[in-house]
């Protein structure tokens, strides 16, 4: 199972149409797949104690123990993804380790493309996450209302999830 999971809090979010997008793609290839959006399932603020406890949080845990591989879709938050991806992250800690990841960031401006580095070490160096090194980075103006309408940035989508696929089966292997 692939973990797909949307970090942005926004009602008309731009990396939830990246994460959508690398759903829809994953499902084409049969792949099985899960959506947890922290829009839809707030997480409570990891506390180092009792938020553990949380139904949401035990949920997100248990998803990303059983999945394959996981897409991160976040928005750019001050130079790395947004709390709540770093949040969930927080919350759900060991359940990482060993994951192959990849990455799917929208921004407001081309100067933050080296982002997902912050995050992408945290996972790499406290996790041994395997980070795919292909990056999505999309500005405003690859979006028309709630479709992506670049072709590059469609493409790069197109070879981030054929490479999450055949990484994640190679490991499976
Ligand atoms: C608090 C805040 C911080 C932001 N920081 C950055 C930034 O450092 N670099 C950048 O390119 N865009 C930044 N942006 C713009 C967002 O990345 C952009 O609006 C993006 O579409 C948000 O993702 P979303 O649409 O999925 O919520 C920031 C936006 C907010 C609200």
């Amino acid at each position: 199972m692939i973990l797909v999971i949307s970090a942005s809090l926004h009602p008309e979010s731009r990396s939830r149409i990246l994460a959508d997008t690398a759903k829809s793609k994953l499902l084409k290839k049969n792949a099985s797949v899960e959506v947890f959006d922290l829009s839809k399932k707030p997480l409570p603020l990891c506390d180092g104690l009792t938020a553990y406890g949380d139904s949401n949080v035990q949920e997100l845990s248990r998803l990303v123990q059983e999945a394959d591989a996981i897409l991160l879709a976040s928005p750019v938050y001050n130079y790395d993804v947004n709390a709540a991806a770093k949040n969930a992250i927080e919350l759900t800690g060991k359940a990482w380790t060993n994951k192959l990841v990849g990455i799917l960031l929208a921004a407001g401006g081309p100067g933050s493309y080296m982002s997902a580095m912050g995050v992408a070490n945290s996972l790499m160096l406290d996790f041994r996450c395997l980070v795919l090194p292909r990056f999505i980075y999309a500005l405003g103006d690859a979006f028309q209302g709630d479709e992506l309408c670049d072709q590059q940035i469609d493409q790069r989508i197109t070879e981030l999830t054929d490479e999450l696929i055949r990484l994640s089966s190679a490991i499976k292997k």
